[in-house]
Parts: C-alpha cells; sequence; structure tokens
C-alpha cells in the first residue's frame, strides 16, 4: 500500500527489526514517515532500513527495557528527524508456557520490563517532544492475552494486561495535549515470536501452531504482520484524530 497518510511526520517504532514491527516500518516509510526502527538486533534493524524507499528510515539499537538506551535513542530521533509526531511500543518478548510455581524471578522481571516497564520509559521521554510539537500519535501493540487469559501465560498476561491500562491511564493524561494512545492486540500472528510460546521440538511448535493458536481464531487463520501494520496506520494517521483510549483487537475474533 502507497500514499501519503503519514506524510511530514516522525515516527519511532520498536521492534521494528522483525515481524510486526518491521512490517509497520515498512508501511509508515511507504505512507511518507521517518521512520526511527528501535531494535535490540542492530544488524536485522539496520537490514530493515535497506528495504525501505531511501532516506526513510535510520535504525537505533535499543534496549527498551533500559532508561538511558531509550533516552539516547529518543535523543538520537531529534537530531536525526526533527521531531516525534508518532510512537509505536512494538518490541516484546513472549512466555513459553510455564506453570506459575516454575516461572523464576528473572523471568518474570524480563517479561514485565520489555513488554510494559518499556511503554513507561519511551513514553516519559518522547511526550515531552510531543508536547511541544503540538499532538502526537501513541500506539501500544499488547496482546489478546491481556484481555483473554491463557494457561501457563500468567506473566505474558500480566504484562500485556499492564500495558492496556497503562494506555487508558495516559490517554486521559495526555488528552489535553492532543496526544493520543492506543492499543492494537494482536491474535496469534504468523511472526517468530509464535512458535516460542511453546515448549518443544520442532515439530511440537509447528502442531501447536496448528492445533493451538489456529483452531483458537474463529476466522481461521493466523494475523498477519501486515494485518497489524494497517491498524496502526489508521492510529497514526489523522484518519483516527477523534480517537484516543481504543483497545482495538486485531486478532481474528480470538477475543470475542
Ligand atoms: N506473534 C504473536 O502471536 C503475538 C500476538 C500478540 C501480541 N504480540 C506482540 O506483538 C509485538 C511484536 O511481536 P512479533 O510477533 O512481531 O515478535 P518478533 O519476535 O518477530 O519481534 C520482536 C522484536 O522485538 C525486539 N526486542 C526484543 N526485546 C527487545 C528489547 N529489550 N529492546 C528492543 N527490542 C527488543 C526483537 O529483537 C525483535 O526484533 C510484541 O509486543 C508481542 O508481544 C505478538
Amino acid at each position: 500500500m502507497n500514499g501519503q497518510l503519514l506524510q511530514g511526520k516522525t515516527a519511532i517504532v520498536t521492534g521494528a527489526a522483525s515481524g510486526m514491527g518491521k512490517a509497520i516500518a515498512r508501511l509508515f516509510a511507504n505512507q511518507g514517515a521517518k521512520v526511527v526502527l528501535a531494535d535490540l538486533n542492530k544488524a536485522a534493524a539496520e537490514q530493515a532500513v535497506q528495504e525501505l524507499p531511501e532516506g526513510r528510515g535510520h535504525a537505533v539499537q535499543t534496549d527498551v527495557a533500559d532508561d538511558q538506551s531509550v533516552a539516547a535513542m529518543i535523543h538520537e530521533t531529534i537530531t536525526t528527524f526533527g521531531s516525534i509526531d508518532v510512537l509505536v511500543n512494538c518490541a516484546g518478548v513472549p512466555q513459553a508456557f510455564t506453570p506459575i510455581e516454575e516461572l523464576s524471578l528473572e523471568q518474570w522481571d524480563k517479561i514485565m520490563s520489555v513488554n510494559t516497564k518499556s511503554i513507561y520509559l519511551t513514553t516519559r521521554h518522547a511526550v515531552p517532544h510531543m508536547k511541544a510539537g503540538g499532538k502526537g500519535s501513541m500506539i501500544n501493540i499488547a496482546s489478546i492475552a491481556g484481555i483473554r487469559a491463557r494457561p501457563g501465560l500468567n506473566a505474558y498476561c500480566a504484562s500485556k494486561g499492564a500495558a492496556i491500562m497503562l494506555s487508558k491511564a495516559l490517554a486521559i493524561e495526555l488528552a489535553p495535549f492532543q496526544i493520543r494512545v492506543n492499543v492494537i492486540n494482536p491474535g496469534p500472528a504468523e511472526t517468530p515470536m509464535l512458535g516460542k510460546f511453546i515448549n518443544g521440538d520442532e515439530a511440537e511448535v509447528e502442531a501447536g501452531k496448528r492445533d493451538i493458536f489456529i483452531s483458537s481464531v474463529p476466522l481461521g487463520a493466523l494475523i498477519q504482520p501486515e494485518d497489524i501494520a494497517e491498524a496502526a496506520l489508521y492510529l497514526a494517521s489523522d484518519l483516527s484524530k477523534i480517537v484516543t483510549g481504543e483497545v482495538m483487537n486485531v486478532d481474528g475474533g480470538r477475543g470475542i
């Protein structure tokens, strides 16, 4: 899809080296945005930039769970592109199905840090620039697991539920500044992450994708990264200028 819905806007997409974040960065750049691709995986983020139109992408190695790393990424965005109009928090980590008594403190802390604390960190550093610009759009990629639980995904469900409520709290706090905050809840999606929710060898992972995930989607198919990118484009652009605090399930009906 080519067009100009984001002409003149600068967007940050975290987790942009893979899966949904990469698809969002590509669609935003094709819609005229300048995009910072912020990801832990520097080589893959730089490769993703190569696939964008000339001058539309800039890779910044970032650990979204680290305050200094996020502050440096926001600073580099401003020095490179001059403003922040759109912030997409897409970076995340999965959880392999784990009974709660076997979940280590380290696993809990990592999932909460990358999936939830990261939104606090990117927001606190980006918001002063959005306030200075007089408006902005934040899109937080949570999960259908944030509103519909599954056994053994205890920390992951908690991290995404918290991300959803944090987004609503930010939406009401930032509305007077014309900064909109919305959530996309993907259902099971065809990205490198999906297999990592399943404990097992390659055959068990493939069977699990079919038996656990596809069978849980009423529309009968895995969600594609491009489906999420198209929802993010709506929320990033002025098409959704009166929409804030919304939680959009892009999940083939999994959340019904
Ligand atoms: N795949 C699914 O089925 C699914 C379903 C619902 C929600 N989600 C959520 O969607 C988002 C994108 O997932 P995806 O499926 O595209 O995953 P993915 O594994 O393809 O991509 C995740 C990206 O995040 C990056 N990342 C991980 N930790 C990071 C950190 N600390 N700092 C910076 N970058 C980091 C990785 O390097 C990777 O490029 C995640 O938040 C995920 O929880 C995924």
